[in-house]
């Protein structure tokens, strides 16, 4: 039988944490309104324009095969948010995640963006739900729930080729461990920003 690969791992070892977090994400409830897809977006922002600021001063460079610059979100995320109405001053005053995961060092920079990279699977589900729900609004592209749009199968299998090479290359199960830690760690704490976001802003009606 073939050897459990690093990616195979890091799905079935941070399942519940993916659970938590997409329970966390509220883009899918038939009452959503453009004003709680805006907030969504903000607090995406808030979250991932310092930690891919971290992660490019982590993996810049190092790792060349996993094409980092190709893949960061924040530019989209700005793209969507534009299109919503926001201008530099609004966005400089946006609130930012302060609890994010700790990324001593490559191994765990690389869970963190398994995650990152991840959510362009779901987010598949969500564009296609939103460009229903929002038809005919003056909602934007979805730049960032598109992602890469038709290249988003290829970017993942990229990325998780990128990973197991990685892993093959270490053959140390602290790596891997790490990498894993990483990913529990990054999902945790989108929760924990996404809830924590969501409970200032009003319910759903
Ligand atoms: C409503 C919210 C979400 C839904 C419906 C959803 C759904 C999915 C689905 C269906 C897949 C599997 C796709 C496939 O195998 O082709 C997937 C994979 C994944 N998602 Fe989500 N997701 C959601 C939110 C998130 C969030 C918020 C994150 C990260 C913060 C995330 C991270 C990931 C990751 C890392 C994978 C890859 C799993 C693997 O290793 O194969 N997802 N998601």
């Amino acid at each position: 039988m073939s050897k459990t690969t690093l990616l195979q791992r890091l799905k079935a070892e941070t399942r519940p944490h993916h659970e938590r977090a997409e329970s966390a994400v509220r883009l899918m409830e038939p009452g959503l309104t453009l004003e709680h897809y805006r907030h969504h977006l903000e607090a995406l922002y808030g979250f991932f324009a310092p930690l891919e600021a971290s992660l490019a001063s982590l993996l810049t460079g190092l790792m060349p095969e996993l094409r980092v610059d190709e893949r960061w979100k924040l530019p989209l995320l700005l793209k969507d948010l534009r299109a919503l109405g926001h201008d530099a001053a609004s966005l400089a005053r946006l609130p930012r995640a302060t609890q994010l995961p700790p990324l001593p060092g490559l191994p765990e920079a690389l869970g963190c963006f398994y995650v990152l990279e991840g959510s362009t699977l779901g987010g598949q589900l969500i564009l296609r739900h939103l460009q229903r729900h929002f038809a005919g609004t003056p909602a934007g592209d979805f730049a960032f729930f598109s992602a890469y749009g038709e290249a988003v199968g290829p970017m993942w299998r990229a990325f998780g080729e990128a990973v197991n090479r990685a892993s093959e290359a270490q053959a140390s199960e602290s790596f891997d461990a790490r990498v894993i830690q990483g990913a529990r760690d990054t999902f945790d704490a989108f929760e924990h920003w996404l809830r924590q976001e969501s409970a200032e802003f009003t319910t759903y009606p």
